[in-house]
């Protein structure tokens, strides 16, 4: 099965989270399978809120309605998908860039439901280069201040956030204490928020491998 496959496997089994009311809907690939699923069931659902400018585009070109989040009282579920992800159900999102969008969506959900296919389950997080979005002034100080915190930090080029910001990837964060260090990066001013996903975890962790569909749950 290729990568692509599991991707659309597991969103699909993600649907099943996803009836009624308004959707959370998070994004990059294995998300924009979801999109696609939830099309399937249009008529049922009152809209989505999206957490990327990309994923709202595409939930608008099946013709569902997105909601501003400012409208939306209660949304029980968020479905996003993640770069790395532990038993534990803590994440690293962000690269695709809409990390701080996503945070404020599964904030507000009550049920945050992670799609991932397997090759994203680590004991531990911090291979993947942590993502954090800063204010563009504060770039050089934000940097400076992770580098003593172990990272190195690189400018994503050419890139900007759906809220005109700068992200810089950090490198060589060995994530032990993931609360801890999610807490401590976003104290830095000038950071908006990083992409650490532990003091607001998932609640269920749908992986899809050769095997099948895992649930792992809190
Ligand atoms: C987007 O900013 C991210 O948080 C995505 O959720 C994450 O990068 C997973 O994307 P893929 O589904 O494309 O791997």
């Amino acid at each position: 099965m290729t990568q692509d496959e599991l991707k659309k496997q597991v969103a699909e089994a993600a649907l099943k989270y996803a009836q009624e009311g308004v959707i959370g809907v998070g994004s990059g690939s294995t998300v924009n399978f979801f999109i696609d699923a939830l099309a399937t069931i249009k008529g049922r659902i009152e809209g989505a809120v999206a957490a990327s400018e990309n994923s709202a585009a595409r939930l608008k070109g099946h013709g569902i309605k997105v909601f501003d989040l400012n409208s939306v009282n209660d949304l029980a579920v968020y479905v996003d998908g993640a770069d790395e992800v532990t038993e534990n159900l803590h994440m690293i999102k962000g690269g695709g860039g809409a990390l701080t969008r996503e945070k404020i969506v599964a904030a507000v959900a009550r049920k945050f439901v992670c799609i991932c296919d397997a090759s994203k389950l680590v004991p531990v997080l911090g291979k993947f280069p942590l993502p954090v979005e800063v204010i563009p002034m504060a770039r050089s100080y934000v940097g400076r201040e992770i580098v003593k915190l172990g990272g190195l930090p690189e400018l994503r080029q050419g890139f900007t956030t759906d809220n005109g910001n700068l992200v810089l990837d950090c490198r060589g964060m060995t994530l032990l204490d993931p609360p801890k260090t999610e807490g401590g990066i976003n104290q830095i001013a000038g950071v908006v928020t990083n992409g650490i996903f532990a003091r607001r975890p998932a609640d269920v962790l749908l992986l899809a491998s050769a095997q099948g569909i895992r649930t792992i749950q809190k």
